[in-house]
């Protein structure tokens, strides 16, 4: 059992004795480190400010190297940089020279009150040092860092003029240790004992779940990490399943997609894109890229929030769930897992394992639109995922699914069943449309009323059928898109 924190700060070793687990890494960097370059803003996920860079071994031994990514410090617990490597904005000027990028904020004018401008320069240094450098498009790189006051014409200028460079070579054995990592920590002012646990392998895990089925399991903690900024919840045990080399598997069958619960968007998007490519455009609107360096596929269906986006389209995809507790696995369809807001089928000390995408027929149409208020970085109002099979003018199967429109991500099985047998009309789809209201009741709050969600799931039905028409509906062009 390790009982100490530890990672490698500008390639140094850095050891945290005694930390509460529930510390964020943005408290330990502006307080006892003193790094306040980082900024808080939100302390939510939301703007950016507080981007640093993390460093981790890509594969299951490391074979891949060391992989780069930037996350928002302010909702990262500080034990989620055990063995890893972190950068932060003092990391980057040597020697009294500001780095290029940093140089260039200066030179282009990307910078007016500063706030956000340590976490634009690591977002942009981080694109700068990632394996496919300077390809990855800037608005995607920058949609999770906000600025108020310059404008963003300056900065795309500085970003558009940043060059790859190689990324700072980090030796993560000093700190990477084989045992998992077991803290406790006395809050002699709540008169509790906090403790984080972080198996390595699948079986710790069941059994540290077993052993405290009232943890809270924590896996990117994009959900987790505002219970306690925000909620000031006092989380007493934490299980990571971060570190579970089995659950960040992510295999490619005949049959489909076995993701496990540890996936993070960043690593599953290339693959669940090749298999509904919908959903991967859908997945980079998801957050923004400092989410989904971090946030898990396992984690968005566990938090079952009805306005999560990937239940509606892996439910509609047919997909299926394996939960474990101890030694025993159950697997049911994924929409039998929501039973209602707030409550899923899980029983204590059981967690998800895997969740596994199906192949789409061939011919099949499969479509998911994610509606909110802006196109990034913005929790939807409603997202609808539709998959239907039309064979000779005629609806011979539907699956249709909704997040935002009920307590739960729910079929439409009244809209279905209003569509099979029928032919592929717009009489049928008007006809469908209506049946939508037998299933959802919405209500209004401050993302949508529920007059405007009702409206806008009909209209996402209509635009199932033009665009199977060849239709073009879209009002934003595709190359905006991706
Ligand atoms: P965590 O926060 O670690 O955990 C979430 C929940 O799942 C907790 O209840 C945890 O106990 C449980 N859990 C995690 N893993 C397991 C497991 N293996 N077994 C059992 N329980 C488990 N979500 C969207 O859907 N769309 C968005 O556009 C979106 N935008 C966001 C923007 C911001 C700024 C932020 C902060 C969040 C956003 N989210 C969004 C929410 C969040 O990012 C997702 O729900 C994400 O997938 C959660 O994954 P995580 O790994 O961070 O989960
Ligand atoms: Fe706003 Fe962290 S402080 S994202
Ligand atoms: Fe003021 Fe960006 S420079 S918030």
């Amino acid at each position: 059992m390790g009982e100490t924190i530890r990672f490698l700060l500008d390639g140094e070793v850095h050891e945290v004795r005694g930390a509460n687990p529930t510390t964020t890494l943005l408290e330990h960097l502006r307080g006892p480190m003193r790094r306040t370059g980082t900024k808080e803003g939100c302390a939510e996920g939301d703007c950016g400010s507080c981007t640093v860079l993390v460093g981790e071994s890509e594969g299951a031994n490391g074979e891949g190297g060391v992989a780069w990514r930037a996350v928002n410090s302010c909702i990262q617990f500080l034990p989620m940089l055990h063995g890893k490597a972190l950068l932060t904005v003092e990391s980057l000027a040597k020697s009294g020279a500001l780095h290029p990028v940093q140089q260039a904020m200066v030179d282009k004018h990307g910078s007016q009150c500063g706030f956000c401008t340590p976490g634009i320069v690591m977002s942009l240094y981080g694109r700068a040092i990632a394996a496919k450098g300077a390809t990855a498009p800037v608005s995607e790189v920058l949609a999770g860092n906000l600025c108020r006051c310059t404008g963003y014409g300056p900065i795309i200028e500085v970003a558009k003029g940043v060059e790859v460079e190689p990324a700072p070579a980090v030796d993560l054995s000093a700190v990477r240790g084989e045992t998992m990592l077991d803290l406790s920590f006395e809050d002699e002012i709540h008169g509790v004992t906090r403790r984080w646990l972080s198996p390595r392998t699948l079986d710790e895990l069941a059994q540290a779940y077993e052993a405290h089925p009232d943890a809270v399991i924590v896996a990117g903690a994009t959900d987790v990490g505002l219970w306690v900024t925000k909620q000031r919840r006092p989380l007493p045990t934490l299980i990571s399943v971060s570190e579970v080399a089995e659950l960040k598997a992510l295999d490619e069958t005949a049959e489909g997609l076995r993701i496990g619960a540890g996936v993070r968007y960043v690593d599953a998007i290339t693959a669940v894109s090749k298999l509904y490519p919908d959903v991967g455009l859908m997945m980079r609107r998801l957050g923004s890229t400092q989410v989904r360096n971090s946030g898990t596929i396992g984690g968005n269906i566990a938090n079952g929030s009805p306005i999560g986006d990937m239940p509606p389209a892996l439910i509609a995809a047919g997909a299926t769930l394996v939960l474990r507790r101890g030694g025993e696995r159950r697997e049911m369809p994924l929409e039998d897992f929501f039973l209602d807001y707030g409550k899923q089928d899980r029983r204590p000390g059981e967690f998800v394992e895997t969740v596994f995408a199906p192949k789409l027929d061939a011919g099949r149409i499969f479509k998911v639109f994610k509606l909110s208020k802006r196109f990034d970085q913005d929790i939807s109002a409603v997202c609808g995922a539709f998959s239907l099979a039309v064979e000779s003018g005629v609806v011979t199967d539907a699956r249709i699914a909704f997040g935002g429109m009920a307590g739960t991500p729910r079929r439409a099985k009244a809209c279905e069943a209003a569509l099979i047998g029928q032919s592929w009309t717009e009489a049928t789809i008007e006809a469908a449309t209506t049946a939508l209201d037998s299933d959802y009741a919405p209500m209004s709050d401050m993302r949508a009323s529920a007059a405007y969600r009702s409206l806008t799931a009909r209209n996402m039905l209509r635009k199932v059928f033009l665009e199977s028409q060849d239709i073009e509906t879209r009002v934003m062009p595709e190359s905006a898109r991706g």
